[in-house]
C-alpha cells in the first residue's frame, strides 16, 4: 500500500471511529450532542488520530489504538472550540465552517468543549478496562498534554503573550511546545502505548512528537500570514491583529520557514533512530512540514 491509500485508511478508520464511540447527536439534550458532533464531523485533518493509529503499527498493535485515536481527537476539537470562543481568539471561521459558538451560541459551544473534554477520559477508561495498566498509562499522558502545565498553560500565556513588546524567544517556544507540540507528543506515544512500546521507545517517540509539534505550531504561525481564509478553513492573518507572540513576529517570515524545516529535520532523523518499519510516519511527518492548511 503506498502512503496516500494507507493515510486514507487511517483518515476513514477515525472517522468511522469518532462515530461508534461518541454519543449520538439525538442523545438527549440533542443540542449538546449536536454541537459535539457539528464540530467534531467537519472534518479536520484528523493528524493527532492518524499519528496514534500508526505509532500503534509501529510496534506490533498490541491493543486497538482506535479509542485512543477517538480520544486524542475529542480533546483537539473541544480545545479548537474554546479557543475560538470570543473571550479567547473569537474567531468565526473553523474547518471551514461557522465556529460552534456562531452556529449554536455560546454557552452551548462552552458546553460541547467541556463534553468533549470529559468524554474522552470516560472513553479511554471503558474501551481499555481489561487492561488498567494500559488505561492508567493512557489516561495519565492525556491528562498531562491536556492539562495546566500543557496544553492549558500554552493557551494561558499564548492570551497573555498577546501585545507584548519584547517577548522572549524562551516565551515563544514555552507556548507552542505547550498549546500545541503536547497533543501531538501525547498522539504518537499513546498509539505507542498501544502498540507495546518499550519506555526507551516511549521516549524518542515522544521527541520526535515535540519537533514535529513545534513545527507544526511554527507553520500554522506561517499559515496564519501567507494562506487565504478559503485555504485554511478559518480566519487568515488572525494573529497581526492580536498581536500574538508568533515565530513570525520574533523571527520573520524566512527564518520561521528554517526553523521550520529544521525541526522537521531533526524529527525524521529521531524516527530514523526507531526500529521496525517508520516509512509512513516520516511521510506523514514531511507532510506536515510542507502543508499549505
Ligand atoms: C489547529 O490544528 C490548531 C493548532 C494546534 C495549530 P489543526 O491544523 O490540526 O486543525 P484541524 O484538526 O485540521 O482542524
Ligand atoms: C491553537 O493555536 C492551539 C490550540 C487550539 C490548543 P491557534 O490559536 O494558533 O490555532 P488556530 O490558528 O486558531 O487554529
Ligand atoms: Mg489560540
Ligand atoms: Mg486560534
Ligand atoms: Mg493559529
Amino acid at each position: 500500500m503506498d502512503f496516500k491509500e494507507q493515510l486514507t485508511l487511517y483518515v476513514a478508520r477515525t472517522e468511522s471511529g469518532l462515530k461508534a464511540h461518541t454519543p449520538a447527536p439525538d442523545t438527549r439534550p440533542a443540542r449538546l450532542h449536536e454541537a459535539m458532533r457539528y464540530t467534531l464531523e467537519a472534518g479536520g485533518k484528523r493528524l493527532r488520530p492518524v499519528l496514534a493509529l500508526a505509532a500503534c503499527e509501529l510496534f506490533g498493535a498490541r491493543a486497538d489504538a482506535l479509542p485512543a485515536a477517538v480520544a486524542l481527537e475529542c480533546v483537539h476539537t473541544y480545545s479548537l472550540v474554546h479557543d475560538d470562543l470570543p473571550c479567547m481568539d473569537n474567531d468565526d471561521l473553523r474547518r471551514g465552517r461557522p465556529t460552534a459558538h456562531k452556529a449554536f451560541d455560546e454557552a452551548t459551544a462552552l458546553l460541547a468543549g467541556d463534553a468533549m473534554l470529559t468524554h474522552a477520559f470516560h472513553l479511554l477508561s471503558s474501551a481499555y478496562r481489561s487492561d488498567p495498566a494500559l488505561t492508567n498509562a493512557l489516561v495519565l499522558e492525556l491528562g498531562d498534554a491536556a492539562g495546566s502545565r500543557r496544553l492549558i498553560g500554552g493557551q494561558m500565556a499564548d492570551l497573555l503573550g498577546e501585545r507584548q513588546k519584547a517577548p522572549s524567544a524562551e516565551e515563544l517556544e514555552f507556548i507552542h511546545l505547550n498549546k500545541t507540540a503536547a497533543m501531538i507528543e501525547a498522539s504518537l506515544v499513546m498509539g505507542a502505548l498501544c502498540g507495546g512500546a518499550t519506555p526507551v521507545q516511549l521516549e524518542r517517540l515522544r521527541s520526535v512528537g515535540r519537533l514535529t509539534g513545534l513545527a507544526f505550531q511554527v507553520i500554522d504561525d506561517i499559515l496564519d500570514v501567507t494562506a487565504d481564509t478559503a485555504t485554511l478553513g478559518k480566519t487568515a492573518g488572525k494573529d497581526l491583529a492580536s498581536d500574538k507572540t508568533t515565530y513570525i513576529k520574533l523571527h520573520g517570515l524566512d527564518k520561521a520557514r528554517r526553523i521550520a524545516q529544521e525541526l522537521t529535520d531533526r524529527a525524521l532523523s529521531e524516527l530514523r533512530q526507531l526500529p521496525g518499519d517508520s516509512s509512513f510516519l516520516a511521510e506523514l511527518i514531511a507532510g506536515m512540514g510542507r502543508r499549505v492548511s
